[in-house]
């Protein structure tokens, strides 16, 4: 069921239940959350088992404040520290190395953790009141493109779970992650603080990721993200031709395609459904999974995408298309 997070209560509820080892889903300011107390074995494994996720691809454990980083990681590295100092609480997860028995099924086995201190009040709210960490992974069965509002996380798994409704999700792509664990900063999810922030902050260069050595993340699956319908990535010219050939075909009852773009195609086909892609990556991330989801919802076969301009503040976007495409 679908709770008001400003409606009295909701947060004393969420607690409750989180108590008593069920799982809550969350607004963060990236994506929704499907949240259960990190330290409760039971309780993650219904995570697991709700999203259709293998239990070896970690989950990140979501703090209220700096002070809970030494609960769950042995150490923190000062380049680590200089990313939660800059960008704590916000879109920012790191990977550190692992407390010894601590949190080990929420961290899905590896000898690490990925910690992410959230900004959005909502979480902050349910976080503070709850005291301890809560595991939450993207609020979605496992592949499948991450909720960002209440009503897509109800899609995906009924009305059976306590959803706390805090409105669409501001950032809209998941967390930027960084692997802190391999002496420098390893880019491992790109998002909306970009590398170049990340190296800023961090006053080094990013080291290349060695992909057969890196620990498993499911949002680093060359295959995610994914909606029913076949994500497309084309130039404006190769939409634009595909658009003349689907105009000389006969009248299409239904809605075929789906195509997200800058410009707006005219004239708009029969069978084509359009949504304006924002030209600014930050709405654009912003818009781009509700996107997904409701060009899916109109039943569309293919979802044509303009593929986003160059420039890194664009990482985020891109990575998560390439994915969907994939
Ligand atoms: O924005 C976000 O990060 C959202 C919100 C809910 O906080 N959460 C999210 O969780 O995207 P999830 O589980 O869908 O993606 C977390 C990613 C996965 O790719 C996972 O494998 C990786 O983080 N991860 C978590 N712990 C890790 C670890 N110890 N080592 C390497 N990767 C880890
Ligand atoms: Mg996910």
């Amino acid at each position: 069921m679908k709770l008001a997070a400003e409606a009295p209560g909701t947060i004393e509820r969420g607690v409750e239940q989180l108590r008593a080892g069920a799982l809550v889903a969350l607004p963060t300011e990236t994506v929704y959350g499907l949240a259960a107390d990190a330290l409760n074995e039971a309780a993650v494994a219904r995570i697991y088992a709700a999203k259709g996720r293998p239990s070896e691809h970690p989950l990140i454990v979501h703090v209220a404040s700096r002070s809970q980083v030494g609960d769950y990681a042995a150490t923190v590295p000062e380049f680590a520290q200089r990313l939660i100092d800059a960008f704590w609480p916000g879109p920012l997860t790191l990977i550190l190395p692992r407390r010894p028995g601590v949190a080990a099924a929420a961290a899905g086995g590896q000898d690490s953790i990925g910690l992410r201190c959230p900004s959005h009040p909502v979480a902050r709210a349910l976080l503070e009141a709850f005291g301890g960490g809560l595991a939450a992974p993207s609020a979605n069965r496992f592949g499948r493109v991450s909720p960002t509002t209440a009503a897509h996380v109800e899609e995906e798994f009924g009305p059976e779970l306590m959803v706390i409704d805090g409105g669409p999700c501001a950032v809209g792509i998941e967390s930027t992650i960084v692997d802190c664990t391999r002496g420098a900063p390893v880019l491992l999810r790109p998002g909306q603080i970009t590398a170049e922030q990340i190296e800023a902050a961090c006053g080094r260069p990013l080291a290349a990721a060695l992909p057969q050595a890196a620990p498993r993340a499911s949002g680093t699956l060359e295959s995610h993200y994914a909606p029913r319908a076949r994500v497309r990535l084309l130039s404006t010219a190769q939409w634009h031709q595909k658009i003349q050939a689907l105009s000389d075909l006969a009248p299409a009852a239904n809605a075929t395609v789906g195509l997200w773009s800058q410009q707006e195609p005219r004239p708009l086909p029969p069978g084509l459904v359009w949504r304006r892609q924002a030209s600014d990556a930050v709405s654009a991330a912003h818009q781009l999974f509700a996107v997904l989801r409701e060009l899916d919802a109109c039943g569309v076969e293919e979802i044509w995408v303009e593929p986003p301009p160059a420039g890194t503040s664009w990482d985020g976007v891109r990575d998560r298309l390439q994915r969907a495409a994939a």
